[in-house]
This record gives structure tokens, C-alpha cells and sequence, in this order.
């Protein structure tokens, strides 16, 4: 059969694969490639052991890899047998020169526009799958259009907006799909055969489409939003746990307001993830490079009081502890910065760990899919650190328990068990509010949620 539309996507990451794996599937007669720099991945994307951790991702693989889903890591062929190229390299924030810590690192990406440019022998679609600062097409439109060798390209934006854990569900039902191109007839053309491939099974009123900008700049400003919703009820929890007001109560009431809806507020320890701090720092820096100080300042407190929510969640275990940790032994529960995913990336159980470390406690990190990665996270940090999957195991001779991630496992677990193998007098911090918390204290804990009076047999 000869494929109605060839695709590739460079970069076989969180994003490029499961989205390729979708397109596959909804679009039988599409042929898609991913291919990607790093041969383990790809061989990891050809085997039964997946390179990353989405419910219901193996059983779309298993449908369509070797049908119309390949992976390959030959990205000279790809280039050339595909006409429609979707860009999703990774762009993370920048760790050196002008822009540390704020700017995006677009090394991976101008890599790929000229590794496009070098191969094109027919004329291209290239799709900005990846987040990237505003105008980006225009510096990729500038790259692909150096050579005069009568190959086309034309560049649109389309950034994703699946979330880790529920990106199958994501992809299938999304809220919207935006596609952004200018407005000539040749970027017109191109944007509607990319509505065509969603078109197969996202109805068209969810598939907008907007000038190449505003595509770019809207995905930065969705995750600015959804993250500041999270950094004020933190710092309301704050207020809570003075006031002896109850966050989730005033989540609830406030979220009740159908202007301001209810999800994305609930209070935590913070907010982790690839996304959130590296596209609001790339907003400040935009704004900062027009110009627009107040708007950078802005933004970037949303960034700030999740550094802070983090640092209060220390202190109060210090607070409730007696002021020291240095030798207590604590149980993290949780290492990924959500549930449903071994990602840490961005996790505030990183800066948790480290902090404990600094105050001289044990760490015990459990978790049921990210102890891969802490174990990577914290190598070469200096501290008595163990991981130990079990949490009822990891939790033995403990003084205290933090939960950092919202796992089900956590709510559903014996805690009379665990009370009787920790080291008395017990504490819990729950980070993410999950735990029924009345009854824990029932059993003796002494328990502090976030947001919420502490209660404590003392
Ligand atoms: C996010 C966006 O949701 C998604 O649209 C975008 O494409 C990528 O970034 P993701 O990082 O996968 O997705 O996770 P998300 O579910 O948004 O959670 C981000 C962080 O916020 C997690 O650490 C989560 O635990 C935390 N969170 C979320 C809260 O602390 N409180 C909430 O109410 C919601």
C-alpha cells in the first residue's frame, strides 16, 4: 500500500512518541517514523520495554509498530523519504552564556533545522512539535530558506499539550488542537493538510488555527496559567496553615465559581515537571528582552513561590520536629513530580531530598516507577540516602514520613502496619493532601498537611 501521507518526527521523547503513536493509529493509511539520535531509546521504543511510562502506550504500539510506526535512528532517510516532518527535540532551559537559567537551549533544534536543510532533496513540511520561545519559526523559515534549490519548506506550529500520565487520554480527546502558519497561500496550504491528519479523528471544531505567533506564544502562556493556579493556592496554604483555615475548603468554595473553575487547585508541595519552570522562565525572558520588566516580574514570582512552597514544606518538618533532623531517618513516598509517571524531572522531591541531606537527615526514597531516576537524580549527592520500592518496607524505623507524590498505592496502605515499625513518636507530612488524615492521627501519627491545621498528639 502506498501511504496517503508520509510523516516523521525527530525526536522520540515524551512527547514525538506517543503523539506519532496516535497519528498512527487514528490514520491507517498514513506511514510515520520516529527517529531519534540515541540508538538505546530507539531500541528501547522497538522492544516491549518502552523508553517511557504512559497507561495505555504499550498497547498503542503494539497496534500500529511495524504496521505504520517504525522507529529508526537513520534520520538522513527519514528526512528524505517523508514529507511531513515533525520537530520535537528537546529544549530545556539553558545552563550557560547569555540566558542561564532562563532562556530555552535551542542548540538540539537549530541541530535538526539544518540537518533538514542538508537532506531535503523534495519540498517539506516542518512541524515545531516542541515548546519554543515565540518567533522560533521565523529563525527555522530563515535556516531552511538559505539554499536556492528550488525545495519548499514551510513551517507551522503546533505545540502539544498532553500531560504526563494521561497522554494517551490526551491525545485522543484533547481540548484543542492549534495549528499556527502565515498566512501565504503556500503556509495556508500546509496548515490544512495538517488539520487533515487531525481531522481523522478530532472533530474540526476543536482544531484551531491561528497566525505561527500566537501558535508558539499560546502554549508558553497555557502552562504559565495552569502553573500560577497552583503557585496561588500555595501561597494561600500558607496563609491557611496560619489562619487555621482549610485550603482545600477554600479551593473548593473559591472553584465553585464557574469563571474560575476547579481543577489545577489543588495545594501541594509544589509543582514539578519538564514544562512548567523552563516555559515560564522563557516567558520572563521574553518579556525582559522587550522590555517589559513588570510583566517578567510577574511571571516570574509564579516560579518563586513554588521554590518557596518547597522550602516552607522543610521548614515545617523542622518546625514540627523539634528544630533538628540531623540523623532522623525519613521515608519520601513519592519521587516523580506527579503521579502515573516515572518522570522526575523538575521534582520537587529533588530539592526536598537535598534539603533533608543538608540537615544532616537519612533519606529512604520510595517509589513504584521513578527509582531509576532518583537514583540518578541524587548520584553525587553526599548523605546516607537508600531506595527501597516498598513503601512499607521503605518506612520501617523511620521518624516521619513526606509524601511528594499523589500515588493511589499511598492512600489504600495498612497504616497501623506502618505506624508500628516507625520509630516513635511518628510523623506524616503529607505533601499532596491525599491522606484521610483524621484517621491517621486516630492511630497515633502526628500529621501536617498542607494548608491545613497540623494534628498532633503533643
Ligand atoms: C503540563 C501541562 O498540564 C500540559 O498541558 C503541558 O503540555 C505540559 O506541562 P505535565 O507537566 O505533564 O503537563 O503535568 P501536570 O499534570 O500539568 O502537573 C504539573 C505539576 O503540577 C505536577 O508536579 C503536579 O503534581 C502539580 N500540580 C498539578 C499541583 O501541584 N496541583 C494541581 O492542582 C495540579
Amino acid at each position: 500500500m502506498t501511504a496517503e501521507k508520509k510523516i516523521l518526527c525527530i525526536g522520540a521523547g515524551y512527547v514525538g512518541g506517543p503523539t506519532m503513536a496516535m497519528i498512527a493509529f487514528k490514520s491507517p493509511r498514513s506511514r510515520v517514523t520516529v527517529v531519534d539520535i540515541n540508538p538505546e531509546r530507539i531500541a528501547a521504543w522497538n522492544s516491549s520495554d518502552l523508553p517511557i511510562y504512559e497507561p495505555g502506550l504499550d498497547k498503542l504500539v503494539a497496534a500500529t509498530r511495524g504496521r505504520n510506526l517504525f522507529f529508526s535512528t537513520d534520520i538522513k532517510a527519514g528526512i528524505q523519504e517523508n514529507d511531513i516532518i515533525f520537530v520535537s527535540v528537546n529544549t530545556p532551559t539553558k545552563t550557560f552564556g547569555h540566558g542561564a537559567g532562563m532562556a530555552a537551549d535551542l542548540q538540539h533544534w537549530e541541530k535538526t533545522a539544518r540537518q533538514i536543510l542538508e537532506y531535503s532533496e523534495s519540498s517539506k513540511i516542518v512541524i515545531e512539535k516542541s515548546t519554543l520561545p515565540v518567533k522560533t519559526a521565523l529563525a527555522m523559515e530563515r535556516i531552511l530558506n538559505s539554499r536556492e534549490n528550488g525545495v519548499r519548506f514551510d513551517v507551522l506550529s503546533n505545540p502539544e499539550f498532553l500531560a504526563e500520565g494521561t497522554a494517551i487520554r490526551d491525545l485522543e480527546q484533547p481540548d484543542r488542537i492549534l495549528i499556527g502558519s502565515r498566512e501565504t497561500p503556500g503556509g495556508l496550504k500546509a496548515r490544512e493538510t495538517l488539520v487533515e491528519i487531525y481531522a481523522e479523528w478530532v472533530p474540526r471544531e476543536k482544531i484551531i488555527t491561528s497566525n505561527i505567533w500566537s501558535s508558539e506564544l499560546s502554549k508558553l502562556v497555557a502552562n504559565a496559567f495552569l502553573a500560577q493556579r497552583i503557585s496561588s493556592i500555595n501561597a494561600i496554604s500558607a496563609l491557611c496553615e496560619k489562619t487555621e483555615a482549610d485550603v482545600t475548603e477554600v479551593a473548593y468554595a473559591v472553584g465553585m465559581d464557574s469563571r474560575i473553575g476547579s481543577r489545577f487547585l489543588n495545594a501541594s508541595v509544589g509543582f514539578g515537571g519538564s514544562c512548567f519552570a523552563k516555559d515560564i522562565l522563557n516567558l520572563v525572558y521574553l518579556c525582559r528582552h522587550y522590555g517589559l520588566d513588570e510583566v517578567a516580574d510577574y511571571w516570574e514570582s509564579v516560579v518563586h513561590i513554588n521554590r518557596y512552597q518547597q522550602e516552607r514544606f522543610i521548614r515545617n518538618m523542622l518546625g514540627a520536629m523539634f528544630n533538628t533532623l540531623a540523623g532522623k531517618k525519613i521515608c519520601l513516598w513519592g519521587f516523580a513530580f506527579k503521579a502515573n509517571t516515572g518522570d522526575t524531572r523538575e521534582s520537587p522531591a529533588i530539592f526536598i531530598a537535598r534539603r533533608l541531606l543538608e540537615e544532616q537527615a537519612r533519606i529512604v526514597v520510595s517509589d513504584p516507577k521513578a527509582l531509576a531516576n532518583a537514583r540518578a537524580d541524587l548520584a553525587g549527592v553526599e548523605g546516607q540516602i537508600s531506595f527501597i520500592e516498598d513503601p512499607v518496607q521503605a518506612a520501617e524505623g523511620c521518624h516521619a514520613i513526606a509524601i511528594l507524590t499523589e500515588w493511589d498505592i499511598y492512600r489504600d496502605i495498612d497504616f497501623r502496619q506502618i505506624f508500628r515499625v516507625m520509630t516513635q513518636p511518628a510523623f506524616l507530612f503529607d505533601g499532596r493532601n491525599i491522606l484521610d488524615h483524621r484517621r491517621c492521627f486516630s492511630i497515633g501519627f502526628n500529621v501536617y498537611p498542607i494548608g491545613k491545621p497540623p494534628l498532633t498528639h503533643f
